[in-house]
């Protein structure tokens, strides 16, 4: 039998809402309450709930609340992501700034090249990165040494990005001589995953890190910060906030990707552009 929908009133919907883009920066307009309503459908039955007043009274709930804003963020935020995403980004980082990189440093402070995918989703963007980075080493013979921070405030993305277990058709536009290198494919013929390599998923940390926080709380400054497709869930003023403390935690004259879709004009920030979506801090 066909369960029925379990509809939520525009003003609980605007409420909520508001909360959530007061948390996580998600922007929440009357559009997306179809979208809003049809995702949590699973969450309610999950909890045996039959309305959304039930649901909201859980939200604010003070022991619950916390936890459950999280778990909705994580219905309702975009997770769309794929290895070697936008590839333009990734010749760039090979043709440009891994050998200014390598130039740079037998003088450079700091020795360990350090790199941030905040906005990770479930890791293939990070690990994107590692390949990359570890195919320029073996090609040029250098010795670069670096280090990759990934950040996201869904913690079952988080957790699918640890494990580094893909379906197969993640892989299929990546050359055979990659995937022999770096993927690991499972035994089992019926359900077909790969893995990523131990060398690989030990250059990538995960964490949980809301961009939203007033503070970021990151061991490290970063050569080189991967935002992309994370600022466009953003209204503009948030997203000139974001861009602030973010660019705070890049080092001068290092590198920001941002989406292919997302656009930094008239925010007035210390960078240059260099490439379509890459941009440069300004020393
Ligand atoms: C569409 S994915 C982008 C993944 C990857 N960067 C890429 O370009 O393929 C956007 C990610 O941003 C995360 N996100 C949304 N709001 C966030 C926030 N306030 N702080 C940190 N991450 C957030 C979502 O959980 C989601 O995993």
């Amino acid at each position: 039998m066909k369960s029925e929908i379990i509809q939520i009133s525009d003003d609980l919907f605007l409420k909520l809402g508001k909360m959530l883009t007061e948390r996580y920066g998600i922007k929440m307009s009357i559009e997306k309450k179809i979208m809003f309503q049809s995702r949590l459908q699973k969450r309610l039955r999950e909890l045996n709930m039959i309305s959304f007043d039930e649901y909201a009274i859980r939200l604010l709930d003070s022991n619950l609340g916390t936890e459950e804003f999280s778990v909705l963020a994580d219905f309702i935020s975009t997770n769309k992501t794929e290895f070697f995403r936008e590839s333009a980004h990734f010749d760039f980082l090979t043709d440009i700034v891994l050998p200014q990189f390598q130039k740079q440093m037998p003088n450079y402070r700091i020795s360990q090249m350090k790199i941030w995918s905040a906005g990770c989703s479930s890791g293939q963007e990070a690990y994107s990165v590692a390949i990359t980075i570890e195919e320029f080493i073996r090609t040029s013979g250098c010795n670069l040494s670096y280090f990759i921070t990934a950040t996201d405030i869904s913690t079952r993305m988080l957790k699918a990005a640890k494990e580094a277990i893909y379906p197969m058709e993640q892989v299929d536009e990546i050359s055979m001589e990659l995937k022999r290198k770096y993927f690991l494919k499972s035994k089992s013929s019926n359900d077909q995953k790969v893995r990523l390599v131990k060398e690989i998923r030990n250059k990538v940390r995960f964490g949980y890190l809301n961009l939203m926080d007033d503070l970021y709380e990151l061991k490290d400054d970063f050569n080189v910060v991967f935002l992309r497709n994370t600022l466009i869930y953003f209204e503009q003023a948030v997203q000139i906030e974001i861009l602030t403390k973010v660019l705070d935690r890049l080092v001068d004259g290092g590198f920001l990707f941002i989406g292919h879709s997302e656009s930094l004009i008239n925010m007035n920030l210390p960078i240059r552009s260099i490439a379509p979506s890459v941009y440069v801090k300004k020393i």
